[in-house]
């Protein structure tokens, strides 16, 4: 192992990850830190995402999804199915595969790729306020996981240290009873009922997972808005949805203590109705994530950082100290793998010369429950708060074909776009298919397109594309296959 580089990333999430095979592809000499250790003591590449984040929560998904259609939905198909049973330790064991092809897929490009893997713990120790004539002025120290200390030295560095759960005193995770998303991923037996605190991403979609394998999910929500970063139109629908599948959201309800007591979790909370006490197998606890920006410097008085532990940077990335960049969730923005990868591929080409930036507007959010929802751009109500004006289309599911000929007929396709230029300013998608669908709205509007140009482009039939037309057709009055009022002359 070298002991100079172009450059050390620290963390290999999908932000570092990726940093560091773009690094290499340009040429640079690089490194990635990182310090994951799975249940078994082996060091695992893929950080939040791969391990306990975004793929094992979408292997999970899919299985529990498959089991609630076997079980219920396949009838109206004309399929019966005698019995279905569960092997809860086999879906889990289908999901452990699925991380470990990812994140051993990862080691092999880390190989190909020429990357040194340095596994262990990394502290930035000196990072040079003022260029010296030593162009590998930034040290960093790693405590090894076989508890040797090693220094590395880069000309620059990459902080991608990713984020973990928040933890609220009132509700102390044991990952027994009261558990982090991590532990929601790795239950041992459905638990008959299941208590959620926070109705956000991480709430509805394990809260789906374990719902649709059996459990009583109620799910407790301080706020009093649901999804109140979604578009108002579409959170309410999917509100809706999420009821009547057995989802039991309680908004504007306040946690006063989670406690275990005789193998199971007792709450305590207010609501509208005042206090009340439940009794839980088990409580996830989905409050948010934190960024990972302590003690990653020897001396953290040197870099700027909000109360929230957000280390500050410009639009490259750049933090406050010359060669030091930052990452992913460690910075500002959603807390979403693909903004950490794409800002990952920017710092890469920054520190090779090369031009490239972060389209901060156009970032995509997908929850996946079932349906799913998918957004990019701006809400109505942030459009309204902002004084600017503008049209809606919007086109139901259930005036599609294809949505109906797979039984796939709720939520909606809903476009905003200026009211003078037309131009697409957000798209909204409730649907089966939403995660898939926002990737055109989003490529359209990179492209600046105006609802118009969807209309004039033609898509197959029948398709849950068509749907995305119809609702730019619908912008103007003029979609086909449901009736609107105003007609386009
Ligand atoms: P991380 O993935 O957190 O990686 C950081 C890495 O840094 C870790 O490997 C850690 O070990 C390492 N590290 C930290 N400190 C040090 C140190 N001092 N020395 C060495 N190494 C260190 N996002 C989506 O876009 N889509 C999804 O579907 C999605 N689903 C999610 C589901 C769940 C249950 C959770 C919890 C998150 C989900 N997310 C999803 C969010 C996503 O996982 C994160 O946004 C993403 O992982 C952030 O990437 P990152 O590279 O910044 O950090
Ligand atoms: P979140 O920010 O999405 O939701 C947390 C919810 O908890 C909020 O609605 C908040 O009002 C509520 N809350 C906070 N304190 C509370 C309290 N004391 N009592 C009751 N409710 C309380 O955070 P979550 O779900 O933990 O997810 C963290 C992040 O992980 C997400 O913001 C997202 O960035 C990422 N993620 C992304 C996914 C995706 O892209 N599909 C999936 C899962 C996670």
């Amino acid at each position: 192992m070298k002991k100079n580089y172009d450059v050390i990333i620290i963390g290999a999430g999908p932000a570092g990850y990726v940093a560091a095979i773009r690094c290499a592809q340009l040429g640079l000499t690089t490194a990635c830190i990182d310090k994951w250790l799975d249940d078994n003591k082996h060091p695992k590449l893929g950080g939040t995402c791969l391990n306990v984040g975004c793929i094992p929560s979408k292997a999970l998904l899919e299985s529990s999804e498959i089991y609630q259609q076997s079980g219920h939905s396949l009838a109206q198909h004309g399929i019966h199915i005698d019995s279905v049973s569960l092997d809860l330790k086999q879906m889990m064991d289908r999901k452990d595969n699925v991380v470990n092809t990812l994140t051993f897929g990862i080691e092999s490009l880390f190989k190909s790729n020429k990357i040194d893997w340095i596994q262990g713990s990394a502290t930035i120790e000196h990072s040079s306020q003022t260029k010296t004539d030593d162009l590998y002025n930034q040290t960093i120290s790693v405590q090894l996981h076989n508890k040797k200390t090693s220094r590395f030295k880069s000309k620059n560095i990459i902080i991608a240290t990713g984020s973990s759960p928040v933890n609220i005193p009132i509700a102390p995770v044991d990952n027994k009873y009261i558990v982090d998303s991590t532990g929601a991923l790795a239950f041992d037996e459905v638990p008959k009922k299941l208590g959620i605190i926070g109705s956000g991403v991480i709430g509805l979609e394990l809260g789906s997972v374990w719902q649709r394998l059996g459990a009583e999910v109620e799910i407790f929500e301080a706020q009093d808005t649901f999804l109140a970063f979604a578009d108002e139109f579409i959170a309410k629908e999917s509100l809706k949805l999420y009821l009547n599948q057995g989802l039991n959201i309680r908004l504007n309800t306040r946690l006063i203590k989670a406690e275990v007591i005789d193998d199971s979790v007792t709450i305590k909370f207010t609501d509208p109705q005042g206090e009340q006490t439940k009794v839980f197998d088990k409580l996830i606890v989905a409050v948010g994530r934190r960024p990972n920006s302590n003690g990653i410097f020897a001396d953290e008085t040197e870099l700027v950082m909000d109360e929230g532990g957000l280390i500050h940077v410009n639009d490259k990335c750049e933090t406050s100290l010359p060669g030091v960049y930052a990452i992913g969730d460690t910075v500002r923005g959603p807390m979403l793998a693909h903004k950490g990868s794409e800002e990952g591929l920017m710092v890469a080409e920054l520190i090779a010369g090369n031009h490239r930036m972060v389209n901060y507007d156009l970032i995509p959010s997908v929850i996946y429950t079932h349906p799913e929802l998918a957004w990019v751009g701006k809400t109505e109500q942030t459009l309204k708060a902002n004084g600017i004006d503008y049209k809606v289309g919007t086109f139901p599911f259930a005036a599609s074909g294809r949505a109906q000929a797979v039984n796939q007929t709720s939520g909606l396709v809903k476009i905003i776009s200026d009211k003078k230029t037309d131009k697409i300013l957000g798209v909204h998608i409730l649907g089966s298919q939403a995660s898939e669908l926002i990737a055109q709205a989003v490529i359209a509007m990179e492209f600046g397109a105006s609802s118009e140009d969807i209309a004039l482009t033609m898509f197959a039939h029948p398709t849950f594309s068509e749907a995305f037309h119809e609702a730019s057709l619908a912008v103007s009055g003029s979609a086909l296959h449901i009736t609107q009022r105003k007609t386009k002359k």
